[in-house]
């Protein structure tokens, strides 16, 4: 048995370590593309010298010495991932007014009107695949949006500063969980932020979702917008937050072979058929197995490998059989 497996043994992990790499390469070369300029890191720093921090100096010409101060925490802007964020390659004063370059900022500027991401994604080709439109769409339709106007637009949840694309280019569903899942308890978990929005309390989410057989596992494995948005197949990430009476609460809706998972989570990497590593595999290879999603793609392929050689070995010692039979 063992001289038949030793040589895949030998290769798969080669033929791993390269596709591995290859891809690795891959991603270098795209993240490197667009990178912020120097010039703009430069022109940045006389913002983020104040911004970047918790703490700020500036000179007081009455007194004529340099005060320090604490900046308030909603103003200060995290270097590292402003510049991993979307608009990376963005001075400041593309968004705001150059007028910022003042300190005391001047007062009007508070009043300052802001760009919608539809002023400047809105019918452009280069975006086109994001659908900025029918998100735009759905957004006007969603629970948040028909309760509150225009108070609740497109920036609640996606920080100008920090937002980066995750469902579209990070590997590992967790990790897409987890980031757009932050996106939603911003508020959902933080009382004071909710609260900008209305004077309800806010719901304690774990206790709302006591139903749910364990929760914690489920809300690494599945976004809130699986169960709380309709699913829209020209968009890749949902944005039609239901009321709460709509939302997904039947087990089978994902545990059975034709999960929702397949047309919300799990889309893109079905779509792409980017199944180099990581648990997404399970999926891919069987759709039914939600449950067993996690399972280890080597281990899978391993295993794959390993009922081939038995069965190749079967067939050989039967024909041998035949053959021996038959002298
Ligand atoms: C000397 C420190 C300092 C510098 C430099 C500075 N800021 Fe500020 N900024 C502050 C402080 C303090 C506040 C909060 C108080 C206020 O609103 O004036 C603030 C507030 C703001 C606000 C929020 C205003 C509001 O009320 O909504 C914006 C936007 C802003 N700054 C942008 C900028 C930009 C863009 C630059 C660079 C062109 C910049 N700032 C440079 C200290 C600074
Ligand atoms: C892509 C556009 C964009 C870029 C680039 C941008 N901002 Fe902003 N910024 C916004 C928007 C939109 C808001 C208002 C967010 C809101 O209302 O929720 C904002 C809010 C702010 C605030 C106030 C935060 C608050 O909650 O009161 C500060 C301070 C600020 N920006 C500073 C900066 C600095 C410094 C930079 C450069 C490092 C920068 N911004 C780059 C769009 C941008
Ligand atoms: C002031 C104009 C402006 C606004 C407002 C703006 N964007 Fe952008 N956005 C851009 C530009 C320009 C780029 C390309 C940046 C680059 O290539 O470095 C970009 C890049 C992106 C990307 C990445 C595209 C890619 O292929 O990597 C996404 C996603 C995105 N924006 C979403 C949004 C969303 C969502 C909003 C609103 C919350 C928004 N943008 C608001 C101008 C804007
Ligand atoms: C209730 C929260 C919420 C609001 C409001 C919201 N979004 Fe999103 N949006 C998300 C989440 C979560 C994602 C997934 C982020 C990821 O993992 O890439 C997303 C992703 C996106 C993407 C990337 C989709 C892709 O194909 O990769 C775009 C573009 C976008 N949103 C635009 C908008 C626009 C435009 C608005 C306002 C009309 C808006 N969003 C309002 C939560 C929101
Ligand atoms: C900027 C804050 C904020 C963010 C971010 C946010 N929400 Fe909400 N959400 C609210 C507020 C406020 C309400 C209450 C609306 C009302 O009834 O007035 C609400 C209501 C809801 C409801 C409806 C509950 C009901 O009474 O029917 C659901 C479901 C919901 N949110 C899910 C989500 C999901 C999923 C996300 C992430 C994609 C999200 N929210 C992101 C503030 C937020
Ligand atoms: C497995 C499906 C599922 C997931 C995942 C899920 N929810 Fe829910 N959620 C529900 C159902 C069903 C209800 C309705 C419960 C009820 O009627 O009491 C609900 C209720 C809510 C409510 C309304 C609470 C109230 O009574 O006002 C909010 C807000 C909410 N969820 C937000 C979230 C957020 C944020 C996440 C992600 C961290 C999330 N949900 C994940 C199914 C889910
Ligand atoms: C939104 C989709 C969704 C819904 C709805 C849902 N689940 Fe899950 N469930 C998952 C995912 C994804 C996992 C994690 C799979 C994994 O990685 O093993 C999971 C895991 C589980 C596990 C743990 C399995 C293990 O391997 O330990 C149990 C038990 C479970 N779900 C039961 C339920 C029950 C009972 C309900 C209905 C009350 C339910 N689920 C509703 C998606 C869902």
């Amino acid at each position: 048995m063992t001289s038949l497996f030793t040589p895949y043994f030998r290769k798969v992990p080669v033929a791993f370590i390269l596709t591995f790499f290859f891809f690795s390469m891959m991603s270098i070369t795209l993240k490197a593309q667009n990178k912020p300029k120097d010039e703009t890191i430069k022109i940045n720093e006389d913002c983020l010298k104040c911004h970047g921090q918790s703490k700020y100096k500036y000179n007081n010409p009455e007194s004529g010495t340099e005060v320090t101060k604490r900046m308030y925490l909603e103003t200060i802007i995290n270097r590292t991932e402003f510049y991993e964020s979307n608009h990376k390659t963005f001075k400041c004063t593309d968004c705001h007014s150059a007028d910022y370059d003042t300190f005391p900022h001047p007062g009007r500027l508070r009043m300052e009107s802001k760009y919608a991401c539809i002023d400047c994604h809105g019918g452009d080709e280069a975006y086109a695949k994001f659908k900025f439109e029918d998100i735009e769409t759905e957004f006007q339709s969603s629970v948040h949006s028909t309760k509150h106007s225009d108070d609740f637009n497109c920036w609640m949840c996606h920080n100008p500063h920090t937002y980066k694309i995750n469902a579209r280019s990070d590997e590992k569903i967790r990790d897409i969980v987890a980031y757009d899942n932050a996106i939603c308890l911003n508020c959902h978990a933080d009382i004071t932020k909710y609260q900008m929005l209305t004077d309800k309390v806010n719901p304690n989410i774990l206790q709302k979702h006591d139903w749910l057989p364990n929760q914690a596992l489920h809300f690494k494995n599945v976004r809130c917008i699986e169960c709380h948005a309709r699913t829209n197949d020209s968009i890749l990430v949902a944005h039609n937050i239901q009321p709460k009476a709509k939302a997904v609460r039947r087990c089978v809706e994902c545990h059975s072979t034709n999960s929702i998972l397949m047309a919300s989570l799990y889309k893109y990497k079905v779509q792409e058929e980017r199944s180099k590593a990581g648990f997404y595999n399970g999926v891919i290879m069987n759709e039914g197995y939600v449950i067993g999603a996690n399972r280890n793609y080597y281990l899978g392929l391993i295993s794959l490998i390993m009922f081939g050689c038995v069965a190749f070995g079967i067939a050989i010692h039967a024909t041998l059989r035949i053959i021996k039979r038959k002298k």
